[in-house]
């Protein structure tokens, strides 16, 4: 827990302008969460990801849909299957979601929650258009710092099922900081009767015909967020196998190939995977 309460992520914030940008470009979202440096970092990467696509069938945008639609169709699965009415997204940045959810489901209580600067950011954004209100608030969360956690959850409810989610933040940390995480996660969850944590994973698939290029590209995306951008685990079983360690019982490990949401078909192998996990 030291390690992870000396370090500092906070390098890692302006990313979240570049995926608030791409949701917005891909009609996810409305104009209020795209900002001027999103386009700008956006316009900067344009001609990279034009290179990947035409160069080696990579897409960077359709890759970050594929996550945010897989995530936003569990989260959807959950609330209407089985009842999830308190949802906490971590590591929200300017994602559109939780504005988009409290919109379609009335009854939900949704907490965003960032680093003190983004969420002093979030929150205006969402004051300002009149989106706050006693069920979607915004708060701040450092996930490497001691009691922080704790201190989100105070509010929920302990006697009804709640969900997680993180997107866009595991691989910015490396295998023990963010199992570190995952451990003090897993172990708040267990005090609700029902718990679900759901989150994309980048996996070290060495054997994706395209793994060369993707090393190019996590090596961008590490410069550019002047940090490191590791992949975690080799296979689903690696992942199931260290998600058990950190106290989840149950994880699945869902590969967006075979849950196309609507998205154009995938030809392939993709990169990109979404866990979903329980206590
Ligand atoms: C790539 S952005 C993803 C934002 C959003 N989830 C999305 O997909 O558009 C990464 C986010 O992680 C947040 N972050 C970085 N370090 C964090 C930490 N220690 N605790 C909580 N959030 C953190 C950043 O501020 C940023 O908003």
């Amino acid at each position: 827990m030291s390690d992870r309460s000396r370090a500092d992520s906070a390098h890692i914030s302006p990313s979240a302008h570049y995926t608030g940008y791409v949701w917005y470009r891909h009609h996810l979202s409305d104009a209020a969460f795209a900002t001027p440096f999103g386009r700008w970092v956006h316009g900067l990467l344009t001609p990279i990801a034009w290179g990947a696509r035409v160069g080696f069938g990579l897409d960077i945008e359709h890759l970050l849909l594929q996550r945010h639609l897989l995530l936003d169709a569990r989260l959807t699965a959950a609330i209407e299957e089985r009842g999830v009415r308190q949802v906490v997204e971590i590591a929200c940045g300017l994602s559109p979601r939780g504005r988009r959810f409290c919109q379609r489901y009335p009854e939900l209580r949704y907490l965003e929650a960032d680093l003190p600067g983004m969420a002093v950011r979030k929150r205006l954004l969402l004051h300002s258009e009149g989106w706050l209100n006693g069920r979607h608030q915004v708060r701040s969360v450092d996930i490497l710092a001691e009691q922080s956690l704790e201190a989100l959850f105070a509010g929920l409810d302990r006697t009804e099922p709640v969900l997680v989610i993180t997107e866009g933040l595991v691989n910015y940390f490396e295998r023990p900081v963010i199992e570190g995480f995952w451990t003090v996660l897993a172990a708040q969850l267990k005090a609700f009767p029902q718990a679900t944590y759901l989150t994309d994973l980048y996996p070290d698939l060495k054997e994706h015909p395209r793994y060369r290029q993707l090393r190019w590209g996590v090596d961008i995306v590490g410069r550019l967020t002047r940090g490191n951008y590791p992949l975690h685990y080799r296979n689903a079983g690696e992942i199931v196998e260290a998600f058990a360690r950190c106290g989840f019982a149950r994880t699945q490990v869902l590969d967006p190939a075979l849950h196309s949401q609507g998205l154009p078909p995938i030809t392939q192998a993709t990169l990109v995977r979404v866990i979903e996990a329980s206590t």
